[in-house]
């Protein structure tokens, strides 16, 4: 990779070797906990798909491994090196692998039965055009009536209406190792033009006896979509049928819960 962009991408948030990416499974254990599991939603669809499955967004491989350890085989994608470095160093499956590429712009010369893009990670492409581009390029890669399956949060007023959120909210401890990792996040930024949204996250390695022994700090920039958007930017990208529920339990779709997508493509398409 060029070492301009290379220089650019580890502005962005996960793309430090640091902190953020040490800490990012227990992380998304805590949040997963927090919110709403969506590990068993993703492995069931993996499972009744009977693979190949391309994850997008795969991160550490934290829902890849548990696809592949179902039995299927799968391809985790993801533009951060310091994540698909953590993601090979944790895997233990022949049937995984991954590769270092950017999910709006890839081309595998592979085709797979279900793309999934777990854990809101579409909302880290921060326009509408790179968004559809991804979209494109999931259709691209799948075989005559695959799925694409992902889920997001659906916008808030109260997070749109408000440009400037001071509160900063610490997040619970985790432990790493022997130390604790401090986690807070605040000063939300909210862009309702753009519909992008950014929060200032601080991680701090804490030993035993209150040292700080390391500090991170980084901003998280995401782009809402509202699921009418959502719903035009699949019907462009090819997909047919759409369901969209607000959870992984398959509740109608609600305003202000989840966005939980199953897009399918046509049998005959090529
Ligand atoms: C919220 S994490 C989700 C990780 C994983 N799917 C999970 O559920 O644990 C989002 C991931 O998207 C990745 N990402 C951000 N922009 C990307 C892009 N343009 N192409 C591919 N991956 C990207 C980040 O590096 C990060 O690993």
């Amino acid at each position: 990779m060029d070492s301009a962009i290379s220089s650019l991408l580890s502005t962005r948030f996960y793309f430090q070797e640091g902190l953020n990416v040490r800490a990012y499974e227990a992380r998304a254990a805590q949040e997963a906990a927090m919110f709403e599991d969506h590990l068993p939603f993703y492995r069931a669809l993996a499972l009744a798909c009977c693979g190949p499955v391309l994850e997008l967004g795969c991160g550490t491989g934290r829902v890849a491994r548990a696809m592949a350890a179902a039995g299927v085989q799968v391809t985790g994608l993801d533009l951060s090196a310091p994540m698909i470095r953590e993601a090979q160093r944790l895997n233990v499956h022949k049937r995984l692998d991954f590769v270092l590429d950017d999910m709006a712009r890839f081309e595998l010369k592979r085709r797979f039965a279900l793309v999934v893009i777990p854990f809101r990670g579409f909302h880290e492409l921060l326009t509408q055009g790179e968004q559809q581009a991804c979209l494109f390029c999931a259709f691209a890669h799948l075989v005559p009536g695959g799925c694409l399956a992902l889920d997001l949060f659906d916008p808030r007023p109260e997070i749109i209406a408000r440009p400037f959120d001071p509160e900063i909210v610490d997040l619970p401890p985790l432990s790493l190792g022997r130390a604790t990792l401090q986690v807070s996040v605040g000063e939300r930024r909210a862009d309702a033009v753009r519909q992008v949204m950014s929060e200032h996250w601080t991680f701090r390695e804490v030993a035993p006896d209150g040292r700080i022994l390391s500090q991170e700090e980084e901003t998280h920039t995401l782009r809402w979509v509202q699921a009418q958007e959502m719903e035009e930017m699949l019907t462009n990208a090819g997909f047919t049928q759409l369901r969209l529920t607000a959870d992984f339990s398959g509740s109608p779709y609600r305003p202000g819960r989840e966005q939980v997508w199953v897009a399918q493509i046509p049998s005959g398409s090529i």
